[in-house]
C-alpha cells in the first residue's frame, strides 16, 4: 500500500474556496504522475505525467484571467499585466520529478505562487509592474540526464547542438521527445530578450536539508548554491561466464566501479564536500554473466570550486588506480556542470527587509547556503535572482518521504505575498 497523498492539512491559510485554494491546487496536482506502488512522483520531461502538469499549469492561469505564454523552450508563464512593459517581478518554479521524487520538490514554488498571487488580490494589492508564475522545464534533468534544460537553454548555457544531442535511456533524443509531445524543438535557443524584460526572479522552493529546523524559522532566504556537477563513469572490462571463469582471469569492472564509490565517500568526507553514484547501469546485466560494462553516473557537491574539484579528481584517480589493477578500461566524462551560485545581495537584503522586522529576533530570516540545484541559479547570471526556502523537518528530499508541515506552506505562501507585494506593488 502507497502511503497517503503527502499533503500539508487544512489550516486558515490553506483553506480557501473554489479551485484557487491552496488545498485544492494540491490536490489535483498531487494525483499526476504518481506511482501507486512507490508513492514517489515520476514526472519526467516531455511525457505524459509532464503533459497532464502543464494542462493543469494552464487551467490555473486560465483561472486567474492569467495570460498564458508558452515560450520556445517549452517554459511556461502565466502573465498578469503587459510582459512588454519590462521590469517584470516573476515568481514560481518546476513541476517535473526525480524518480521517486516527493510531491514538495518544486510544485511547492508553483502552487505557493499561485497561492500568494491570490492573497495579494485578497489584500488589494495594486501592481505597478507585471507579475508572472512560471513553471521551468525539466528541472530536475531526470530523463535526459542534464538538470534546468529550460532555464539552461533560456540563458544560453546550454547551446542548441548540445540539447540535440540529449538522449533518454531508451536512444530518444531530446527534440524527438518534444516532437512527440506536441512542441517545436526547433524554435529552442537562447531567449535573451524574455529574459530581459525580468527585474527580479524569487523561487519560493521546499528547503532540501535541515537548516530550518535546526535554527527554528518556517521560512529563509537563500545567500548561495554550491558549485555541483555530474560526471560519467564507463568501466569497460570483459564478459564472461560467472560459474566457470577462474578469479585470477576475470576483468571485471565491477569490482572497479564499487572501489570507486568507496573511493568517492572517501573523498567526499576528507574535503567536506558530498559525492554520490546514484545510478548506474550494467551490461549485459545478467546475474550470470561478469559485465562487460558498469557505467556509473557521480553527482558531486561542495561549498567552493576549488573543493569540488579536490574531490573529483581524487576520485577520478582512484577510480584510474582500481581500473588498471583490475585489467579495465575507464572513460570519464563531465556531462553537466554548474558553478557557485551567490544570489544578488541588493535583492536579498531587500527580501530580508521586507520579511524581517529589525526590532523582533522572532522574525529573523536565516540566510542559507544550499546544495541543491535550482532554474534561480542558472538565471542568477542573466536576472536579479533569490529564493526563499521552506522548513522541511526531516530535512529528506529527492524521495517519497519529502515533506513541510501545513503551517510553514502557510508561511511560505504569506512571505511569498509579503516579497512581491514589496517587489511588484511599490
Ligand atoms: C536538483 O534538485 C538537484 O540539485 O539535483
Ligand atoms: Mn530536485
Ligand atoms: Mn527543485
Amino acid at each position: 500500500m502507497p502511503a497517503a497523498q503527502p499533503r500539508p492539512q487544512a489550516s486558515d491559510g490553506l483553506k480557501g474556496t473554489g479551485p484557487s485554494s491552496f488545498l485544492e491546487m494540491w490536490r489535483q496536482l498531487g494525483s499526476i504522475g504518481r506511482h501507486p506502488g512507490s508513492g514517489g512522483y515520476r514526472r519526467f520531461a516531455w511525457t505524459g505525467a509532464d503533459a497532464d502538469c502543464r494542462d493543469w499549469f494552464r487551467e490555473q492561469a486560465e483561472a486567474r484571467g492569467l495570460v498564458l505564454e508558452l515560450d520556445r523552450n517549452g517554459n511556461q508563464w502565466a502573465w498578469l499585466g503587459d510582459p512588454s512593459a519590462g521590469d517584470a517581478v516573476v515568481t514560481g518554479s518546476h513541476l517535473d520529478s526525480v524518480p521517486d521524487g516527493g510531491a514538495f520538490d518544486g510544485p511547492l514554488g508553483v502552487v505557493s505562487s499561485f497561492a500568494a498571487l491570490d492573497e495579494l488580490r485578497g489584500r488589494g494589492a495594486r501592481f505597478t509592474k507585471p507579475l508572472a508564475v512560471v513553471n521551468f522545464g525539466d528541472e530536475e534533468g531526470a530523463r535526459f540526464g542534464l538538470a534546468c534544460v529550460g532555464s539552461r537553454l533560456a540563458a544560453g548555457h546550454l547551446t542548441v547542438e548540445q540539447a540535440h544531442r540529449l538522449t533518454d535511456a531508451g536512444g530518444i533524443t531530446l527534440p524527438q521527445a518534444m516532437e512527440a509531445a506536441g512542441y517545436d524543438p526547433d524554435t529552442i535557443g537562447p531567449d535573451p530578450e524574455r529574459l530581459a524584460r525580468i527585474g527580479a526572479f524569487v523561487e519560493l522552493h521546499v528547503e532540501q536539508g535541515r537548516a530550518l529546523d535546526l535554527t527554528g524559522d518556517p521560512v529563509g532566504v537563500a545567500g548561495a548554491i554550491w558549485p555541483h556537477g555530474r560526471w560519467r563513469f564507463d568501466f569497460r572490462g570483459e564478459a564472461n561466464h560467472a560459474g566457470t571463469t577462474r578469479l585470477a582471469d576475470r576483468r571485471d569492472p565491477m569490482l572497479s566501479y564499487a572501489e570507486t564509490v568507496l573511493a568517492a565517500r572517501r573523498e567526499a568526507q576528507l574535503a567536506g564536500a558530498v559525492a554520490t553514484f546514484g545510478k548506474i547501469s550494467v551490461e549485459p546485466n545478467g546475474v550470470n554473466a561478469i559485465p562487460s560494462l558498469v557505467r556509473g553516473w557521480l553527482d558531486s557537491r561542495a561549498a567552493d570550486q576549488a573543493a569540488l574539484d579536490t574531490v573529483v579528481h581524487g576520485i577520478e584517480k582512484a577510480a584510474r588506480e582500481y581500473a588498471d589493477a583490475h585489467g579495465v578500461h575507464l572513460d570519464v566524462v563531465r556531462e553537466s556542470f554548474t558553478p557557485v551560485v551567490e544570489f544578488e545581495h541588493a535583492l536579498r537584503d531587500e527580501i530580508v527587509r521586507l520579511l524581517g522586522k529589525e526590532d523582533s529576533a522572532d522574525l529573523r530570516v536565516p540566510v542559507l547556503g544550499t546544495g541543491a540545484g535550482h532554474d534561480a541559479g542558472i538565471l542568477s547570471a542573466s536576472v536579479p535572482t533569490a529564493m526563499l526556502f521552506v522548513r522541511n523537518p526531516t530535512g529528506v528530499s529527492h524521495s517519497p518521504a519529502e515533506h513541510a508541515a501545513e503551517d510553514d506552506c502557510v508561511a511560505g505562501v504569506t512571505a511569498l505575498a509579503d516579497v512581491l507585494e514589496g517587489l511588484a506593488c511599490k
